[in-house]
């Protein structure tokens, strides 16, 4: 990561392909690395006639088919927000780059199925294994803060297949902006 971020942050990049490969690079080191600043991103999704948003953890990626991969429980209101309207936009900021990231994406939701079971099998091992392990569905209203853990787990992995990026580089000499998508690539006005 440290080379990759000296290259975002040393060499100012000209070149839109330059800079579209540079931002999969990115997104593949914080897929890889627990403290980098895309770990953690904002996922934007449609509830009725209302937006929502919350916290997700970047966990995979498939640079190939342009997809991040992302663990939720199931019962949760985003699930099905998802099921009603998958689409959504997962945004993320880097102080350290300067770089903001707008992913418009198509999302879907799998409970089952083998990829699901064995990243439940390496996820079980974790402490984050607690995370979907609780009885009640997310939201459900508690005496305390801290309920009971079931035994059965309620654990699901959410696909977001990027449509198109929308880059925003802020800078001492310059802001820019660029948006990358099924028609090319090009600049934009900040
Ligand atoms: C730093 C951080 C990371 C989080 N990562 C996830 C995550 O990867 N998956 C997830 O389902 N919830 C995650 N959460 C919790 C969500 O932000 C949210 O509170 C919860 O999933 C309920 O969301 P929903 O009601 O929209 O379904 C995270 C919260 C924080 C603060």
């Amino acid at each position: 990561m440290a080379a990759e971020r000296t290259e975002a942050m040393s060499a100012r990049l000209d070149d839109l392909e330059a800079i579209e490969a540079a931002i999969w690079r990115e997104l593949e080191s914080a897929a890889r690395i627990r403290n980098h600043p895309w770990r953690v991103g904002v996922l934007a999704t449609i509830d009725g006639d209302a937006a929502d948003a919350r916290s997700v953890v970047l966990r995979d990626l498939h640079t190939a088919t342009r997809t991040l991969l992302i663990y939720l429980d199931p019962r949760s209101p985003k699930a099905r927000q998802i099921a009603a309207h998958p689409l959504g936009t997962l945004v993320m900021w880097s102080a350290t780059m300067g770089w903001q990231l707008r992913l418009r994406a198509h999302l879907t939701v799998q409970a089952s199925g083998l990829e699901v079971s064995s990243r439940w099998a390496r996820m079980k091992m974790t402490p984050g294994a607690q995370d979907y392990l609780s009885p009640l569905p997310p939201g459900s209203p508690i005496a305390h803060p801290n309920p009971e853990r079931g035994s059965r787990e309620h654990f699901a992995v959410m696909s977001v297949k990027v449509l198109a990026v929308d880059w925003t580089e802020v800078h001492a000499q310059g802001h820019r902006r660029a948006q990358f998508d099924e028609l090319g690539r090009r600049w934009v006005s900040i």
